[in-house]
């Protein structure tokens, strides 16, 4: 069974980015995934340093998010845009999980990975600017990006008090992002 890893690049309570990753979980899961859902809020670091780095090593809460990577075979990650690009948040922690520690092999934790990517923006771009970035930095680091991904715009409306999402046609969209992942996953993981 694919193993997908959920994550989203806000810690804000009441995030739309954190609810349209946990929407996007339960469409895996209804394609057939095993899924785990994280909050980066769990695995808090510090931000990269060199010299830290080189003195303490990597900090245990950076390893364990890494390890996470390392065991799936997929993730699903939503993101918002800040100022057009990804917040600081998300790219540290993914900084830190490039990092290669012990003998294991270079980009351990993101290469052959397949990436399924989201954007939710109370604005009325929906994030657009954030997935490009975004997919150009998951496949530089050796992931495989699924060609289709999702962005929510006026994204406000668009959940109920639960963090269901009411909007059919995002939910579809969900469904067919998320079948791509599973199926791209699978096929890698077949090699
Ligand atoms: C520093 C900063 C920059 C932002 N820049 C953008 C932006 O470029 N485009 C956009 O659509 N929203 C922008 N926003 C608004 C975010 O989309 C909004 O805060 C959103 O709720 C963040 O996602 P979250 O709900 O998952 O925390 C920005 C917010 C902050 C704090």
């Amino acid at each position: 069974m694919v193993k997908v890893l959920a994550f989203s690049g806000s810690t804000r309570n009441g995030s739309f980015n954190q609810a349209l990753v946990e929407n996007a979980a339960e469409a895996a899961k209804a394609a057939g995934a095993d899924v785990t859902v994280i909050s980066l809020a769990d695995y808090a670091m510090p931000i990269f340093n060199e010299d830290e780095e080189s003195e303490y090593g990597m900090p245990e809460r950076a390893q364990a998010f890494k390890q996470l990577l390392i065991d799936h075979d997929a993730f699903l990650i939503a993101s918002p845009e800040y100022n057009s690009s990804y917040p600081a948040l998300l790219k540290n922690a993914i900084d830190w999980a490039s990092r290669k520690t012990g003998d294991e092999p270079m980009l351990a934790a993101y290469k052959n990975k397949v990436v399924g990517l989201m954007a939710a923006s109370p604005g009325g771009l929906g994030g657009m600017r954030v997935l490009v970035v975004l997919r150009m930095l998951m496949q530089n680091l050796m992931s495989v990006v699924t060609p289709l991904q999702v962005s929510l715009a006026n994204a406000g409306d668009k959940f109920d008090d639960n963090g269901k999402l009411l909007d059919e046609t995002a939910q579809k969209q969900l469904t067919n992002l998320t079948q791509q992942l599973v199926s791209m996953a699978a096929k890698l993981n077949a090699e």
